[in-house]
């Protein structure tokens, strides 16, 4: 990497910053020489009813076993509101800002703990109990947070499924983890454009009752007042049920290691799976990183663009910001609309200080024009984040020089729904930046690159990234299925954590994610399953064989391209090529829809059947140089096939 990407730390930056390198260095050194006196003290970041004795007891092999404070007792719920209370109960905790530019709300602290004990006791009205499931599927709206903490307060496991994901999806997600209530609204709004969520929600459950699996309840929030299809004895409106109870709800005690929620994410074979997080140990480690990552100081408005549909969303826009007391802003819209300008807009409007959003939406705002962000104030701005994917360093650039005129460190940080929180990730005060770098581990986490065989690898090197060590903030298992969970992550290399992420070490000892290595697409920053999209492929009739791979897009990072082998006696057109796209949008979601689609009378597949990614990868990127060995291919005559008619891909 040339030194003109390289950015040393400013003497503004560490001036008032928490974490200078002297410090960074320091506490990482203790933090992996002594990880129980480290995190000891660090637990106490939270309020406990009753204090842990024990700190960590964590195992990566003999079937593997994580448990962090596992004898304390607490409520995430009470940490992010009720202990605030009494010092900020006037501070606006949450500044809601709609997809129309003219509306936006606040809700203060004491605000949020009415709403939140209210629906917490129509939950526990509603038949909920400590450990029962509740599946979340609404618009970025207050109330997203509010059945949020309102799960967490009354001890229930919440699954927040994403607004994008079809009713397929989203019942597949309500019958894995037998979710006996959903809470939607009656639509979402993203770019004036209304999502049918109450309509989706409806369906969802009518097929998870198909799947032999019945929803009791499904809560509805009035949002936009459009239209919906009523069903009596299961619907309830939120702002009925709400008004009828008691704004007290005391807080359920909960062990360190119960658990928190589910989140489903994509891995690279079957169904997506549902990553558990646990109460305890998460909320330290989330708090924590938000607050140095982000060198959050008192007063500081903070504004995460994620959806809470992601762990992104959980982690950085309700969970860590609101137990540090912040005041977290949730945005309901998308990054164009009306116009390029709105992010810079909201930062504006409400005094943005710390900014976090991801490499796909600065790539096409840098793409929008200069004269959208020129054209804005921005001076509230203290830090920039990035998340989701690696970020090119054009980007990295222009976010540091446009949008924040050279006053901002920038946070590239790298983390996994299942790591609970940021892993890899500069500290504003202490890091050099280098533009396309996570540069180094927080506190407890120690990385090490393998090679194939498994080997550790010293020094400036490629390869796969593990995780030696556990910290607090990690998955804990599959939800219902532990053997996945130790067969997906700790089975490639024993007694490791694998992330999955390829990642090159520099001669500073600084981290380059270079992307998965496994059959996960990063597709705008949302994770997908090549298995998941060639599923839907083949669940169509006229469907027999699909293969997925990931190709370099522009704006989205990667774009997802399809190769799609037809039954005998159907023919490849136009209207066959709409009609795939339409049926993955359905049966996934519009986020999955193919963005190329090629027909392939064969693929190429090893003797014993094994489909050859690697050369449809190299395919679908027109790189015909570096094929590799084609000679081990049951058919080696389909490459040419394949090469000859790409033009059919559409
Ligand atoms: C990728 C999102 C490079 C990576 C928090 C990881 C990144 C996957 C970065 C997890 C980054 C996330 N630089 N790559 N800063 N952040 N990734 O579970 O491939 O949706 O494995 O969690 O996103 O995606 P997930």
């Amino acid at each position: 990497m040339s030194d003109s990407h390289l950015h040393p730390v400013k003497p503004e930056w560490t001036k008032n910053a928490l974490i200078d390198n002297e410090t960074y260095l320091d506490w990482y050194k203790q933090s992996i020489d002594d990880p129980e006196a480290f995190w000891g003290q660090h637990g106490k970041r939270i309020d406990w009813f009753k204090p842990y004795s024990k700190v960590k007891n964590t195992d990566f092999s003999n079937g593997v076993s994580i448990k962090w404070f596992e004898d304390g007792v607490t409520n995430v719920a009470y940490n992010c509101i009720d202990r605030h209370l009494e010092k900020r109960g006037d501070q606006v905790a949450l500044i809601w800002e709609a997809d129309d530019p003219s509306k936006d709300k606040k809700i203060t602290y004491r605000q949020l703990h009415d709403a939140v004990s209210r629906l917490g006791n129509v939950l526990r009205e509603a038949g909920v109990k400590k450990g029962d499931r509740v599946t979340i599927y609404m618009p970025m709206i207050p109330e997203a947070t509010y059945v949020m903490l309102a799960c967490a307060r009354i001890g229930a496991i919440h699954s927040v499924v994403f607004g994008g994901f079809s009713p397929d999806s989203l019942a597949g997600r309500i019958a894995d983890c037998g979710s006996g209530v959903v809470i939607t609204a009656d639509e979402g709004l993203r770019g004036g454009k209304p999502i049918p969520l109450k309509a989706n929600a409806d369906r969802a459950i009518e097929i998870a009752k198909g799947q032999g699996f019945n929803v009791q309840t499904l809560l509805v929030v009035k949002h936009t007042g459009g239209q919906v299809r009523w069903v009596d004895g299961r619907d309830v409106w939120y702002h009925e049920a709400t008004e009828k109870v008691s704004a007290e709800c005391e807080p359920e005690q909960m062990n360190a290691e119960d658990p928190l929620f589910i989140l489903y994410t994509s891995g690279s074979t079957g169904k997506p799976k549902g990553v558990l997080h646990t109460t305890g140990g998460y909320l330290v480690y989330a708090s924590m990183t938000h607050q140095y990552v982000f060198d959050y100081h008192e007063g500081d408005i903070y504004w995460c663009t994620a959806d809470v549909g992601w762990v992104t969303g959980h982690s950085y826009i309700v969970y860590g910001p609101l137990a540090n007391g912040a005041t977290t802003l949730i945005f309901e819209g998308v990054p164009n609309y009306p116009s390029p300008s709105r992010f810079w807009e909201v930062i504006d409007k409400h005094k943005v200080n710390i900014f976090y959003t991801a490499p796909t939406a600065l790539r096409a705002l840098m793409g929008a024009g200069n004269e959208h962000v020129a054209k804005t104030d921005r001076s509230s701005l203290r830090i920039l984040g990035s998340v989701g994917e690696p970020i090119n360093p054009e980007a990295w650039e222009w976010y540091f020089k446009v949008v924040g005129e050279e006053r901002c460190p920038i946070v590239d940080t790298w983390w996994q729904t299942e790591t609970g929180g940021i892993l890899i990730t500069p500290l504003p005060g202490a890091t050099d930046l280098k533009a396309g770098s996570a540069t180094r581990p927080f506190f407890g986490v120690k990385p090490e690159l393998v090679d194939g065989d498994g080997k550790v690898l010293e020094g400036p090197t490629d390869g796969n990234l593990c995780i030696a060590d556990s910290w607090p903030g990690q998955m804990r298992t599959v939800y219902g299925d532990h053997e996945r969970f130790v067969q997906t992550y700790f089975s490639t290399y024993a007694g490791k954590y694998f992330t999955g992420d390829g990642c090159r070490r520099d001669e500073d000892g600084y981290y380059w994610i270079t992307g998965r290595v496994d059959d996960v697409l990063n597709v705008s920053g949302h994770r997908m399953g090549t298995a998941e999209i060639e599923s839907a492929l083949v669940a169509h009739p006229k469907v027999s064989e699909a293969a997925v791979v990931g190709y370099p897009h522009d704006l989205k990072g990667q774009g997802i391209y399809c190769y799609v082998t037809l039954m005998a006696g159907e023919e490849w057109s136009d209207t066959l090529h709409k009609e795939l796209v339409a049926h993955v949008r359905s049966e996934i979601g519009p986020i999955a829809a193919p963005d190329k689609i090629q027909f392939a009378p064969g693929l190429p597949k090893t003797r014993s059947g094994k489909i050859m990614r690697r050369i449809l990868r190299k395919i679908a990127e027109d790189d015909y140089s570096a094929l590799g060995d084609t000679s081990t291919l049951a058919d080696p005559a389909v490459v040419d096939d394949l090469i000859a008619n790409r033009q059919n891909r559409k």
